[in-house]
């Protein structure tokens, strides 16, 4: 998510006297400091090079000075997108999954329920009918099915009222906010090839799901019990991750939004009922909530009456898309932030690691690493490896004066063997419950958003972590300039790896550079990578041969303006980890942000989420006066998967959907290769 309000949240909800004190500022320039922490590209290319060459057997040794062929072998589309999904020439992207289309549910006549197209649905139709804002997801195959079949979950990160309704948030009412609570969450739906070969959702089949809001779910690890062992629901869910074992695990991240305490009809921050305390301030809890008014007309997310339960969310939840009938389960022990994903590595050892941001200005970069090791398959035992192990935060040391060397981290274990942590935390439970004020504690460092985080494929410990932007630079709490996050103003974003200690995902230290930082050279601040240009990264991904894939997340308010003039529409890129260059892969329609980018095992399907197409600056869609929802697209209703814009539709209809893409290519061949 990236709405205008994401960036003062910290601010506002950190008000108090329990700010980190802000670390000395680096009188180091900016220049200078990017040539300590870019340093180690060449180093690189160079050792690519060389394993390439090494590979190839001494016969067929390029010649040292040729580098590494690319691994980018499609043509790059514009910046300038159109209202439709834009490919390079040779592939083809077509709608699979839009929000409205039914599930599959067994039980029901295929098609069923259909989407109306006037947002007409209640919200028994819609728990049954894909949520909104597809965000991160996960394709898993289907072996028993054969080759071309899988399940695919997928986030509902956040709705869009003005879309959501025939009338938008007017006549606010307990069946409306059932709704909404409906269109959140995640879908599991059953994807098979037809006689064509072309994807399609399998209807119905027993593996449909939805999971919403209200889904009673089970908690697990040290923070279980003190919560009451059970907790109903999820919503924002941003991005995700996955476990060797076939489960999908998705990630709550603007949860503290969907609370509030001010009564109907009073002004924002009129309420004098509730105080936010230290823990509710320092996730940004406070009473007019943010932008959904739930607690109106459900008594659970009144903060008046109802403080325990914003402490059942913000956590990583398990679900097994495999089993219909399983609960899904929050682990407390991998720490309670606002999640945007969870990345899986193997250690050395064979304990499993998962990589997770906290996506909001000036907050931490975590992993968790679990105590037991990874047994094969889908051995039960794997079923409780997420509920007790290790819960770390990163700390980024400033690099060395030297560019020989790399700049180097370390990760910090929050846990009370820790005295500081002692000192304030009676017990594991309170500290995670507190995520965010243990690493305060013991000095992490605040960075610019961490977004999505991507482990590479091959090379073993090698992480990359979008940092998106960070327009709090400066202002009261906001983050200072450190090695690691360099620019004064961040408003392009950058791409941070890490090289785990010995390539071991367990490693408690790590070296660390800059991999590609966003610019666009026309607007003076050309950023540091070769090829397009590109702006606040969010969704990463490694496909199977090991390209990079970057989406972006260019808030609605931003598009085609001022610094992101030539940017008008978001789009996602690949990149060569080896040389750095970038290819721009993929355009959206107007407004809406590319996300959730992911592969079949062959490397020969992408799916990608198309999220809020259409929005307008100001966060979410209203009706206008002409009652059209669609001043800036009717994707994909506009082109061919729902009723045509040939102007015999009411606009009501055409409203714009998030929905998943699915990219092939015309001539089968991998995604993104020569
Ligand atoms: Fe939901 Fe950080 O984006
Ligand atoms: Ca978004
Ligand atoms: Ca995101
Ligand atoms: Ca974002």
């Amino acid at each position: 998510m990236d709405h205008p309000s994401d960036d003062t949240r910290r601010s506002t909800g950190t008000a108090g006297g329990d700010q980190p004190a802000p670390r000395k500022l680096h009188t180091r320039g900016f220049d200078e400091v990017l040539a300590l922490v870019l340093t180690r590209r060449a180093a690189l290319v160079a050792g690519a090079g060389l394993l390439a060459a090494h590979e190839a057997g001494a016969a067929r040794q390029p010649p040292a000075a040729a580098g590494p062929a690319s691994l980018l072998g499609f043509a790059s589309v514009p910046a300038a997108g159109a209202d439709r999904v834009v490919v390079p020439p040779g592939y083809r992207a077509r709608v699979l999954y839009a929000w409205g289309d039914p599930i599959g549910a067994s039980g029901l006549p295929a098609g069923e329920p259909a989407w109306r197209g006037d947002a007409s649905e209640d919200a028994a139709a819609q728990a049954l009918q894909a949520g909104m804002h597809h965000d991160g997801m996960h394709f898993f195959p289907l072996p028993a099915r054969g080759a071309d079949r899988g399940l695919l979950a997928v986030n509902h990160e956040y709705v869009d009222h003005g879309l959501l309704f025939p009338d938008g948030s007017a006549g606010w009412s307990a069946s409306k906010v059932r709704k909404s609570q409906a269109a959140h969450g995640v879908s599991v739906i059953e994807l098979g090839r037809s006689a064509d070969g072309a994807w399609q959702v399998v209807r119905p089949s027993r593996h449909a799901r939805r999971i919403t809001a209200n889904t009673p779910m089970r908690l697990s690890g040290p923070a279980a019990q003190a919560l009451g062992g059970t907790a109903t629901g999820t919503f924002a869910n941003c991005a995700n991750g996955w476990t060797p074992w076939g489960t999908y695990l998705t990630c709550e991240e603007n949860w503290h939004g969907y609370f509030g305490a001010r009564k109907r009809g009073e002004p924002p921050e009129h309420d004098t009922a509730f105080q936010p305390d230290e823990l509710e301030r320092r996730y940004g809890i406070r009473a007019r909530g943010d932008y959904i008014d739930w607690h109106l007309h459900d008594p659970r997310f009144d903060l008046n009456t109802r403080r325990d339960e914003p402490l059942r969310f913000g956590w990583v939840v398990e679900i097994d898309p495999f089993d219909p009938a399983s609960q899904p389960v929050k682990h407390t022990a991998m720490g309670r932030i606002k999640h945007e994903g969870a990345a899986p590595a193997r250690a050395a050892d064979g304990r499993m690691v998962f990589y997770m941001g906290d996506d909001q200005a000036g907050e931490y970069v975590y992993k968790f690493v679990t105590r037991a090791r990874l047994r094969p398959g889908r051995d039960a035992a794997n079923r409780r490896l997420l509920e007790e192990g290790t819960l770390y935060v990163a700390r980024f040391d400033a690099a060395p004066a030297s560019g020989r060397r790399l700049a180097t981290g370390r990760w910090l274990p929050l846990t009370r063997e820790d005295p500081r942590l002692a000192a304030r935390f009676a017990s594991q439970a309170e500290l995670l419950i507190a995520t965010r004020i243990a690493a305060d504690i013991v000095g992490a460092t605040r960075m610019d958003r961490p977004e999505w985080i991507a482990v590479h494929p091959r090379r073993t410990g090698e992480v990359y972590c979008s940092l998106t932007n960070n327009s709090t630079r400066g202002a009261q709490g906001g983050a200072p300039v450190n090695d690691a996050n360099p620019r004064a103003a961040n408003v392009y974003g950058h791409v941070i790896r890490w090289h785990e200690t010995g390539g071991d995902a367990a490693a408690e230290t790590f070296e660390w550079d800059i991999f590609v930082m966003g610019g666009d050279p026309a607007q003076g601040d050309g950023g540091r990578f070769e090829g397009d240009f590109f702006g606040s990264p969010d969704g990463l991904a490694f496909d199977p041969a090991g390209r990079l894939w970057i989406q972006t997340d260019i808030s609605s308010d931003k598009l085609g303006k001022g610094a992101y003039q030539r940017m008008t529409h978001n789009m996602a890129l690949a990149a060569d980890t080896r040389t750095g260059e970038l290819r721009r892969f993929l355009t959206g329609p107007p407004g809406c942000e590319i996300t959730g980018l992911c592969f079949t095992p062959d490397g020969r399907t992408l799916f990608v989420n198309i999220q809020h197409p259409g929005e307008t600056p100001g966060y979410l869609s209203a009706p206008g006066p002409d009652g059209r929802p669609n001043a800036l697209s009717t994707w994909p209703s506009g082109q061919g998967h729902g009723p045509a814009d040939d102007g015999s539709t009411p606009p009501q209809r055409l409203r714009p959907r998030s929905a998943t893409v699915v990219v092939t290519r015309e001539d089968g061949g991998v995604i993104g290769g020569g």
